[in-house]
């Protein structure tokens, strides 16, 4: 009989419960028993100084009872954000809480330790592990989908939902009064979620880090000509993607890089038009708004194939757990459930962040397209 931990670290995402459920679950049909750690390594912290002890955190046996004779674990897929609450870091490198972090494991007691976690926040949970030798297993989660080595993440699906849902649902307020729509898309360094959903959504033009890492004069005339050509084609409004990835011409990051598009559409169609390209005078008039999706991307309650791949996910680690095969990335890959060695992905991940420091634009863009590729 196996005791199993799980929390939830880095940002929220649709699918969070329904790994959660799919896990308590199928440990249930082993008989083992499963405790929820309450925002990530916090919940060792909160055992460590007694503020909880380990029988208020089992996710098993407990019969929490809605009308109907419904259990809360039943209805627990169809809700997003995390039961167990989510922390970015944690801090671990300060020594208080990182023997606090560790004494609470200790007092748990358990055999192995499920993390659903993403790019952000799966290196520091790992360091901790490897030096203390704990038992994980990582299930990938994030909207971003830039978890190495597998092809989906818990939780893209259904934010690539929204982002097409709200282009289409722009789409009719933009043609009715002529505008131009600029729609900032998360996915911090990764295009994946602005890409799809720019595709399925109708987009005119997606600008994603991979390929257009920063908004230089090229990619601004690029985006002016498209939109001219719209205009002039008689198509008076349009859909202008941007990932929050992208950089500004001085190559930083700006929280709202829509607003900034925005203006420097304006300036150098201005600027075109005053050089007598005269076409571009028409553009100079065209009305523009921004519209940043920000966390509603995160919240939807998850799509079929989020609950699908939770499901998927949260059983693999329980069979991965009953091999006593440890240390393992669950993954899917060519329309399979498996799984990879973490040291692996957790190497690619700081090969990544090392990458990211090259400085100038043409290395810039051949380690982000490699990246992509990746
Ligand atoms: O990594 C997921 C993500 O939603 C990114 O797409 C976004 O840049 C970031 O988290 C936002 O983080 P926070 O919730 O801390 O604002």
């Amino acid at each position: 009989k196996k005791r199993i931990g799980i929390l939830t670290s880095g940002g929220d995402c649709p699918g969070l419960n329904a790994v959660i459920r799919a896990v308590v679950k199928a440990a249930e049909l082993n008989n083992w028993v499963v405790y929820g750690l309450p925002y990530g390594t916090d919940g060792f912290q909160d055992i460590a100084n007694e503020k909880c002890c380990p029988e208020d955190l089992l996710l098993t046996g407990r019969c929490y009872q809605l009308p109907g004779r419904i259990r809360g674990l039943d209805v627990l897929q169809f809700f997003s954000g995390s039961v167990l609450g989510s922390i970015s870091k944690g801090h671990p490198e300060d020594p208080e809480v990182k023997a606090a972090i560790l004494k609470g494991y200790k007092i748990l007691n358990i055999d192995a330790l499920i993390v659903i976690g993403g790019d952000g926040s799966l290196d520091i949970i790992y360091d901790l592990a490897k030096e203390e030798k704990w038992n994980i297993i990582v299930i990938p989660k994030t909207i971003d989908n830039d978890v190495p080595f597998t092809e989906f993440s818990v939780g893209f699906s259904t934010a690539v939902e929204i982002v097409t849902q709200a282009l289409y649902d722009l789409t009719f307020t933009a043609a009715s009064h002529n505008r131009i729509m600029i729609v900032q898309v998360m996915g911090r360094d990764a295009g994946h979620l602005a890409l799809r959903g720019g595709i399925a959504g109708g987009a005119d033009i997606i600008l994603i880090p991979e390929l257009t890492p920063y908004l230089s004069l090229d990619v601004l005339d690029g985006c002016c000509h498209q939109l001219l050509k719209l205009q002039k084609s008689g198509r008076h409004f349009g859909l202008l993607v941007i990932a929050e990835g992208v950089k500004n011409q001085k190559q930083q990051k700006e929280p709202y890089i829509a607003d900034y598009l925005l203006r420097q559409i304006q300036e150098y169609s201005q600027i075109l038009c005053h050089e007598k390209h005269e076409d571009f005078c028409l553009l100079k008039d065209v009305d523009m708004r921004v519209t940043v999706l920000g966390h509603l991307q995160r919240s939807h309650p998850p799509v079929a194939w989020d609950r699908l791949l939770a499901t998927a996910f949260g059983i693999k680690a329980i069979e991965l757990i009953e091999a006593d095969n440890y240390d393992r990335l669950v993954v899917w890959q060519k329309g399979q459930v498996s799984s990879e060695p973490l040291s692996a992905v957790i190497n690619t991940i700081k090969e990544r962040h090392q990458q990211k420091v090259c400085t100038s634009p043409v290395e810039k863009h051949d380690c982000m397209v490699k990246t992509a590729r990746s």
